[in-house]
């Protein structure tokens, strides 16, 4: 029962790190006296302007808060030039491998003659400031490439996670009127080529908007292109001219937008604009990693989803530090080719997802081992509550026992880190993304918008890379996230603080459970779950029951060596009752060998939550393995109480 402490300990900072963190020790002091002079003197250091701006926070239109009114900026010249023109000019920009072995590095001059020929292949498409250009890529340094022209042209683009469906595609394309489509012919998964250009064909049958498709031949299997629209990337790059002039941008130009699930079944195109987005993906990376010149960072988030946007590229690339980037499966040609290449590039900060750190697990010590991972200072983790026994092995396996680990909380909709340690400053305790960033006002409030111990996660005060809409739908960005409390932002997640004032998010508030009139976070429940030896893996739902309102069901995964049994049932059972207390004990616990999960990893509760409740099963298209629902389905039938 060691393990139940572990929440309870806490590590201090590195003496190493401590003494030579870009963060001082005044950064929270500093901030609290003076948000908005804590963000201009970073606006002004940080980002290279045009034009200055004339005020830093606009409130005047609130819940549409405007940032650096005034100024002209463009962020290809920020996340490039600047660095081109500089003594970084041969640094790595970003280097980049395939999983067929492929190598490419691009030092900032280099990328900067690519962004400037892509930016005039894309004006001599058409395109111009304020155009939509969709996105349907691999993790290539095309993509980065793509994307920072876009942003030299002043188009926003919207990227659409290349494991996605044609039908997906195809719903986002239209929602933003995309003209271009940018794509490749196919990449690599577990060595065989995956063919994304004929997705985009498929969705191409029904995008009136669509005006060109370009396509980058990398996996060089075979593609139809149609005459007319169809273009290929190296053909165009081969004629392209050698310099763009960037776009003067106003701050508060849009510069993406990026898709992300809502409650309802439609996806909410979240609207980001330029000058706040490119100083809060800056600060951030540069306090919360504490990105030194000579670092090599890896995010190993895909282009696809908002981390990828801020932590891959906008952020890394404005810092002027080298960025790697991974196309390709974590276990081919073994589950050791993550560490393998740790090693072999020298990484130094690494940023990963806690859904990967259990897939490690689960496989064996055996695989980090091999590798000489010692050059790795600072751990990353985002996308959900991290449980703290993967928290403690990915600091002894990955971090070889001393990296502190930076646990991020934050969203698609608040574009850079929100809640977050800083490695030379805050002690660390295994499940917490402990305090607010710098500049940045979070708070736990109850149903009443009052300050609650335990309640609901909001943000208090408005922040540089905050949401500015959700595309063509003004009304739902109000009702969605300004509704609930008024003059906070709703997060919607729950949480609750801790005896050192640290905030532990519990998780979504849609997946938190009413067991008799107490709250529950399923997140909990899990953690308490993957706690025992066993367990690798567990999702757990609420399911409606007549006396308690909901009763626990998880689906649990066990770790290979391990059999479900009758015994084993009771036992965790058990476990979670004495963990949390008894009316955490789940009713029902199935074995199960996969879980529905998004391609980003989130698990689908809605789904889990069918099958609990015995409806038929919903819509699976957007799982990393529709079949495993089909097996948990199977799996449960005739388990009705
Ligand atoms: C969850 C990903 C706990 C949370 C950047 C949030 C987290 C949602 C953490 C946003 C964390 C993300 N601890 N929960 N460190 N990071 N989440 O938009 O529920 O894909 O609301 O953005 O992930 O997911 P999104």
């Amino acid at each position: 029962m060691e393990n139940i402490a572990l929440e309870n300990r806490v590590f201090n900072p590195p003496a190493d790190i401590a003494a030579h963190a870009n963060a001082k020790a005044d950064i929270y002091e500093w901030a609290k006296k003076d948000r908005l002079g804590f963000w201009d003197a970073h606006a002004k250091d940080m980002i290279t302007w045009f034009k200055p701006y004339d005020k830093v926070l606009d409130d005047s239109n609130a819940p549409f808060f405007k940032w650096f009114t005034g100024g002209k900026v463009n962020v290809c010249y920020n996340c490039v030039d600047r660095h081109a023109k500089s003594e970084r000019r041969n640094k790595a920009a970003i280097m980049y491998e395939s999983e067929i072995g492929r190598q490419v590095v691009l030092t900032y001059g280099m990328l900067y003659r690519e962004v400037n020929k892509f930016a005039n292949v894309l004006a001599s498409l058409g395109v111009k400031k304020g155009d939509r250009v969709a996105l349907y890529m691999p993790m290539i340094p095309e993509a980065a490439i793509a994307m920072l022209a876009c942003t030299r042209v002043g188009a926003p683009h919207s990227l659409v996670f290349g494991g996605f469906s044609p039908e997906s595609l195809r719903d986002r394309v239209n929602d933003c009127g995309a003209k271009v489509l940018i794509t490749a012919d196919g990449n690599f998964r577990r060595g065989n080529p995956f063919p994304l250009k004929n997705n985009a064909e498929k969705a191409m049958e029904d995008t009136p908007t669509i005006e060109k498709c370009i396509v980058v031949k990398n996996a060089g299997n075979e593609v139809e292109m149609k005459e007319g629209r169809d273009v290929w990337y190296h053909e165009l790059m081969a004629e392209a001219k050698a310099y763009y002039e960037p776009e003067e941008m106003d701050a508060e130009d849009m510069l993406f937008i990026l898709y992300t699930s809502g409650t309802t079944g439609k996806p909410k195109g979240v609207v980001h604009t330029t000058g706040g987005y490119l100083l809060q993906t800056q600060a951030t990376l540069k306090y919360v990693f504490d990105i030194k010149e000579s670092d090599v960072y890896w995010c190993t988030a895909d282009i696809g989803w908002i981390t990828g946007h801020s932590y891959v590229i906008y952020g890394p690339l404005a810092l002027g530090t080298t960025t790697f980037m991974y196309d390709g499966t974590i276990d081919y040609p073994d589950k050791d080719r993550m560490w393998d290449m740790a090693e072999r590039y020298g990484v130094t900060k690494f940023y990963t997802a806690p859904t990967a750190i259990r897939t490690w697990m689960k496989w064996g010590t055996q695989y980090p081992q091999k590798h000489d991972l010692s050059g790795i200072k600072v751990l990353g983790s985002v996308g959900e509550p991290i449980n703290p026994e993967a928290w403690m092995w990915y600091r002894e396996n990955i971090g070889s026992g001393v990296a502190p680990i930076m646990d991020t909380w934050w969203q698609t909709e608040t574009g850079a880190h929100m809640i977050t340690p800083l490695p030379g400053i805050t002690p660390l305790k295994p499940g917490t993304a402990t305090n607010a960033f710098p500049g940045v006002e979070v708070d736990i409030v109850d149903e009443n918008g009052e300050p609650a111990e335990v309640g609901y996660l909001v943000v208090k005060s408005a922040w540089p890379s905050m949401i500015r809409t959700i595309y063509g739908d003004d009304d739902r960005y109000v009702d969605q996230y300004w509704k609930r409390f008024g003059k906070f932002y709703f997060a919607g997640d729950g949480a609750k603080r801790d005896e050192l004032g640290y905030i532990w998010v519990t998780g979504r508030v849609d997946d938190v459970l009413n067991v008799s009139g107490h709250r529950l976070g399923t997140a909990e429940v899990e953690s308490a779950l993957v706690e025992c030896a066993e367990v690798a893996e567990a999702a757990v739902v609420g399911k409606k029951h007549d006396v308690k309102g909901e009763s626990v069901c998880a689906f649990v995964i066990l770790k290979d060596g391990f059999k479900g049994s009758d015994e084993l049932v009771t036992k965790l059972k058990k476990h979670v009752g004495v963990k949390i207390g008894p009316i955490a004990r789940p009713d029902d616990i199935i074995f199960t060998g996969g879980l529905p999960k998004t391609r980003s990893g989130k698990i689908m509760r809605r789904l889990l939550r069918d099958i609990a409740e015995g409806r038929a099963i919903g819509d699976v298209t957007t799982l990393a393995d529709p079949g495993a629902m089909q097996e948990i389905a199977s799996k449960y039938s005739g388990k009705e109480d």
